[in-house]
């Protein structure tokens, strides 16, 4: 174990109230089970990988811990917020979130990349605002998302950029966070402008990255445009080589990676 991951999770058993950490056997009893299901490297993690990282992370602690958070914080499906966290994990690049209304998913990524030990940079933009929702209800979205964050120890993990994701000055605030080419893990959860933000954030993305975009699918309520037409860009960019599909997850959650189109110059 490094010193930062040594360090943190000191810190965190002194506070307590973080996730149960996993006991040296269960540690090695995990890796054991990575191995038996040969998801040794991030390469291994196609789509049969993901499930099976999934199979096996819903009975860690963590997967009790997450599926907590979710209920208090999250729109996503718990199974999409175990594989943030994994892929988090897993991944040893910058992350870039779109869309984490009051935390779920950030708090899931925030967590994998704790438990990763690495340290790297992790920005998260959010325009703000208000939202009426069954039971997620948030009057003041950005003070919210602070609150949670910080009460869930993991604040200082997340580089929050408050503003429009595709406004020049968002952007502007991103790309002094971020280097170009740097990002592993593109997570987008936000009003269904995929194309736009790829077109915006496309020279930060590492080669084969991956890429989380909810809503691919909606049965009905309000995400059901959204999910059409988030699904018809997906699809597009789909065709062109750009997107890989893996599998959807959970409720509608699309998973899969990106590839340089050959237009753009390497960073
Ligand atoms: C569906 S919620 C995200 C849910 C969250 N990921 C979770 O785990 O529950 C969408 C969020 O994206 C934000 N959003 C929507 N469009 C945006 C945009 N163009 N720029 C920045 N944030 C945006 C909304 O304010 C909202 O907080």
């Amino acid at each position: 174990m490094n010193i930062f991951r040594k360090k943190r999770r000191l810190r965190l058993g002194q506070v307590g109230n973080g996730p149960e950490q996993p006991s040296a056997e269960e540690l090695a009893a995990f890796a054991r089970e990575e191995e038996l299901y040969a998801l040794g490297n991030a390469a291994a993690l196609d789509s049969f990988g993901l499930s099976s990282a999934l199979m096996i992370s819903r009975y860690r602690p963590i997967a009790k811990h997450l599926a907590s958070i979710g209920k208090r914080y999250s729109m996503l499906h718990p199974d999409v917020l175990i594989l943030l966290y994994y892929l988090a994990c897993k991944s040893r690049g910058d992350i870039l979130e779109i869309g984490p209304y009051i935390g779920g998913s950030t708090i899931a990524l925030a967590e994998g990349v704790r438990d990763a030990g690495q340290e790297r940079a992790f920005v998260t933009v959010e325009k703000g605002g208000r939202l009426e929702h069954p039971t997620l209800t948030s009057r003041d979205i950005v003070a919210d998302l602070k609150q949670n964050l910080a009460h869930n120890r993991v604040a200082d993990l997340v580089q929050l950029i408050v503003g429009e994701a595709v406004a020049n000055e968002t952007g502007e605030e991103v790309r002094r966070r971020l280097r170009p080419g740097s990002v592993e893990l593109f997570v987008m959860d936000a009003d269904g402008g995929v194309e736009l933000a790829l077109d915006f954030y496309r020279d930060l993305l590492a080669d084969h990255c991956w890429v989380v975009i909810d809503d691919y699918f909606a049965a009905t309520g309000p995400a059901f445009d959204k999910a059409a037409r988030t699904k018809a860009q997906i699809d597009a960019l789909g065709t062109t080589g750009e997107l890989e599909g893996l599998a959807p997850f959970g409720w509608g959650t699309w998973f899969g990676r990106w590839h340089r189109p050959h237009f753009v110059r390497h960073p």
